[in-house]
């Protein structure tokens, strides 16, 4: 095993310089690529927001490779892979949209799905099964929702991503118990915005947590990307 297959995973990060509020430059991109080296991170999945009531699949993804090129030669400084990807919000109908598949993640047919902030409805749900048809499905940051559609996701048993926000010591019992023994965990996420340093002192304390558990989940996130 080299260095490269031994350092972390980030599976949510907004690390762009310029396409969503996660890096207004390509100086805090290259801060938040330092904090993501200190706490061991050598590959991170970029999941830039895609707003499917503001955005059109083309412009996105051209706008996404115009700003990953930006990043692309500091890279090897940091001995950090960047993958693209999106963080796609959930409406319905998005099973209808163009293109659709062109939002999964580099290289995979793995789409990571945000569910918007409003109550869930059973046409919602519906969407992400049409879609779930199609391609697979991971859902981004599930410590973010209310308990009932959190529920109804673990009923579903589609594979999950935490955030490593929800391993704070006040959160972590309460919160997120149910989500870890469900084993439905497949990857874990800075969702770093900004110059990433709480988000990956977050992520490292995060895999401090876990455990094995994270060696686990550190698996099948590679899985994910094959
Ligand atoms: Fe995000």
């Amino acid at each position: 095993m080299n260095n490269t297959e031994q350092m972390y995973l980030d599976f949510h990060a907004h690390i762009l310089p310029g396409v969503d509020h996660g890096s207004s430059s390509l100086e805090t991109s290259l801060q938040q690529l330092e904090a993501a080296r200190e706490a061991e991170i050598g590959t991170i999945v970029a999941t830039s927001h895609f707003y499917p009531h503001l955005h059109q699949v083309e412009e996105f993804l051209s706008l996404r490779d115009r700003r990953f090129q930006l990043l692309e030669p500091h890279l090897a400084d940091y001995g950090i892979t960047v993958l693209k990807g999106a963080e796609v919000q959930l409406c319905i109908g998005l099973d209808k949209m163009q293109n659709l598949e062109k939002l999964c993640i580099e290289g995979t047919d793995l789409l990571l799905l945000e569910i918007p902030d409003m109550p869930m409805t059973a046409e919602m749900f519906e969407t992400i099964e049409r879609i779930h048809k199609r391609m697979r499905v991971l859902i981004a940051h599930v410590n973010r929702y209310p308990k009932k559609t959190v529920q109804k996701l673990l009923d579903r048993k589609y594979m999950l991503q935490l955030n490593a926000e929800a391993f704070t010591p006040l959160l972590l019992e309460q919160n997120i118990r149910q989500i870890l023994e469900s084993g439905l965990v497949y990857a874990l996420g800075s969702d770093v915005h900004g110059s990433g340093k709480r988000a990956y002192r977050s992520l490292k304390k995060a895999i401090r947590r876990l455990g094995v558990q994270n060696d686990v989940i550190q698996q099948r996130m590679k899985g994910l990307l094959q």
